[in-house]
C-alpha cells in the first residue's frame, strides 16, 4: 500500500474501503464539555454521546458494518427455531475455528456467565494471561480466584517486547500447583487489560501442551483473535496466511468465549464454541434460562447473519493491515510528542501511561481518570481509564495506570487521529497544573461504570 508523501510522519496505509454513508460528529464548546463532565461526576460513562466528538471509549460494538453485512441482515431468518441465519452463523464460525458446537449469546459476558456457572465453584482458581474486568467479576462473583499469569514485560509500559500478552509458564504452573482446583484456564487474545498486546503462537503452543499434561481444558477469550493473528504474521511467522494462523490458534484450545462486538465487526453478539458435545449440551440447557433457544441465543436472526459475514471480513489482510496501522499511527504520533504510551502499540487501542504522564498524582487520586477527563475537556475525546478506578485493590495499587484510546473499526480516518494527537499534546503541555480526583460514590462491583468523583483538593 501507499505511504504518505511526507516521509517524516508515521506511515499509514489508506483505508481499504470507501464511505457510502456518513454520520455527523457533534462539535461542542469548552463550556458545554465542562458542564457535561460536572453533571457526569467526572465519570465519562455518564456523558451523553451527543456531547462526544471523538469516541474512543471502546472498540466494542462500535464498528462500522460493511455493505455486505447490511445486505446479509436483510436475509435474516427470524424463525424461533431451526433458522437459516443460525445455520449460516454456525457454518461461518466452524469454518474459522474448527469448533463443532457453536452457541450464540447476546454478548461476550453472557457466554462467560453461562460457562462459568456450569464449571466454576467457590474456591476454584482460574488462570489467564490477564482477566478482562467482566471476566474477573463473573468469576469473583462465584467465589473463584482469578489469577493473572502474564509475563513481567507486560508491566513495563516502555519495554518493547514483541509479545507482551504471553503467559509466563512458571507463573501458570505456580498458580495451578497452589490451587485447590482449576476447572479450566483462559488465554485472552489479544490481552486487552495488559494493553491489547498479542500472544505468540509459540507461547500458545507451550501453554496448550502444558495444560494438556495437567488435564486442564484451555479456552481462548477470543474477542480480538484476528488482530492477534496479524501480530503473529508480522512478528513471528511472516507471510503465513492469517486464516491459517487463526485456525492453528483455535486448534490449540478446547473452546472459545467470543464477544463478536470486536473481531466479529458487529454492534451486538457473542458466542461460546467448543469441541466437547457434553459441555455444549449443558451450555444449551442453561442458556435457555437466560439467553434464549440455542438457535438464536438472545440475538435476532439478522444479527447472526451480520456476524457470519463480519467475522470473515475481520481476517482479511487488507483490513487488518489498516486497522493495526491506524493504532500504530496514533501511538507513533503520541510517542513523537514524548507522551508516554505502552510500547509497542497494541491491536485495538493506544494506551497512555498515566502514571508517567502525571507523576505528581498518586494512584489513590486516579491519575488515569484525571487524564481521561482532561482529554474530554480539551477536545470532546472520550477515552477509558484502566487503572486504580477500574481495578480497585485492597491495600495495593494496580500495577498499571493506563488511559485507553480504543479505535472503533472502520469508523475514524487519519485526520480524526491527528486531531486526537493534537489535543493530547495540548493536555501534555499543561500536565503540571492537573489535579487528581477522589471518589464520592464507590459501587462494589465494576465500579468504573457508575462511580462518581470530584476534584481531590
Ligand atoms: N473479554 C475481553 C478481553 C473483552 O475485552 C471484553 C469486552 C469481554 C470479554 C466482554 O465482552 O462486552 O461483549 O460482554 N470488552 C469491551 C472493552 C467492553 O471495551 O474492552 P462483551
Amino acid at each position: 500500500m501507499i505511504a504518505p508523501a511526507d516521509s517524516q510522519s508515521p506511515s499509514l496505509p489508506f483505508e481499504p474501503y470507501r464511505i457510502k454513508m456518513v454520520e455527523s460528529i457533534p462539535i461542542t464548546s469548552p463550556e458545554q464539555r465542562r458542564k457535561a463532565l460536572e453533571e457526569a461526576h467526572f465519570n465519562l460513562f455518564k456523558v451523553p454521546s451527543d456531547l462526544v466528538t471523538i469516541d474512543l471509549l471502546t472498540d466494542s460494538g462500535t464498528a462500522a458494518m460493511s455493505d455486505a453485512q447490511w445486505s446479509a441482515m436483510m436475509r435474516g431468518d427470524e424463525a424461533y427455531a431451526g433458522s437459516r441465519s443460525f445455520k449460516r452463523f454456525e457454518a461461518a464460525i466452524r469454518a474459522l475455528t474448527g469448533f463443532d458446537h457453536v452457541m450464540p449469546t447476546h454478548q461476550g459476558r453472557a457466554a462467560e456467565h453461562i460457562l462459568f456457572s456450569l464449571l466454576v465453584n467457590a474456591g476454584d482458581t482460574i488462570p489467564n494471561n490477564c482477566h478482562f474486568d467482566t471476566t474477573r467479576a463473573n468469576l469473583e462473583t462465584l467465589g473463584a480466584i482469578a489469577v493473572d499469569c502474564v509475563g513481567d514485560c507486560a508491566y513495563i509500559p516502555d519495554r518493547d517486547c514483541a509479545f507482551k500478552g504471553n503467559v509466563d509458564l512458571g507463573r501458570l504452573e505456580r498458580a495451578i500447583d497452589g490451587a485447590a482446583h482449576v476447572p479450566f484456564a483462559l488465554v485472552t487474545v489479544t490481552n486487552n487489560t495488559g494493553g491489547g498486546q498479542p500472544v505468540s503462537m509459540r507461547n500458545l503452543r507451550a501453554v496448550s501442551k502444558f495444560l494438556k499434561s495437567r488435564g486442564i481444558p484451555l479456552f481462548l477469550d477470543a474477542c480480538r483473535f484476528a488482530e492477534n493473528a496479524w501480530f503473529i504474521r508480522e512478528r513471528e511467522e511472516p507471510g503465513r496466511p492469517v486464516r491459517d494462523i487463526v485456525s492453528e490458534m483455535f486448534s490449540l484450545a478446547d473452546g472459545c468465549l467470543m464477544s463478536a462486538k470486536k473481531d466479529g465487526l458487529v454492534n451486538i453478539g457473542g458466542f461460546f464454541a467448543c469441541r466437547d458435545a457434553g459441555l455444549a449440551g449443558r451450555f444449551k440447557q442453561r442458556m435457555v434460562l437466560t439467553e434464549g433457544f440455542p438457535d438464536y441465543g438472545g440475538l435476532a436472526g439478522r444479527d447472526l447473519d451480520a456476524i457470519a459475514v463480519g467475522i470473515h471480513e475481520a481476517v482479511e489482510e487488507s483490513f487488518l493491515e489498516h486497522r493495526i496501522g491506524q493504532v500504530r499511527y496514533l501511538a507513533d504520533r503520541l510517542h513523537g510528542m514524548d507522551i508516554p504510551t505502552v510500547r509497542p502499540a497494541g491491536g485495538h487501542a493506544v494506551f497512555i501511561d498515566a502514571a508517567a504522564f502525571l507523576p505528581h498524582i498518586p494512584a489513590p487520586e486516579f491519575p488515569g481518570q484525571a487524564l481521561a477527563c482532561a482529554l474530554y475537556l480539551e477536545g470532546g475525546i472520550r477515552t477509558c481509564e484502566i487503572g486504580s478506578l477500574m481495578f480497585p485493590r485492597k491495600g495495593e495499587a494496580p500495577k498499571l495506570e493506563l488511559v485507553r484510546l480504543a479505535i472503533p473499526s472502520r469508523v475514524y480516518t487519519r485526520s480524526h487521529l491527528d486531531y486526537v494527537a493534537e489535543c493530547a499534546d495540548r493536555v501534555f503541555q499543561r500536565r503540571d497544573d492537573m489535579q487528581g480526583l477522589r471518589l464520592t460514590n464507590n459501587p462494589p462491583f465494576l465500579r468504573h461504570f457508575t462511580a462518581e468523583l470530584a476534584a481531590a483538593h
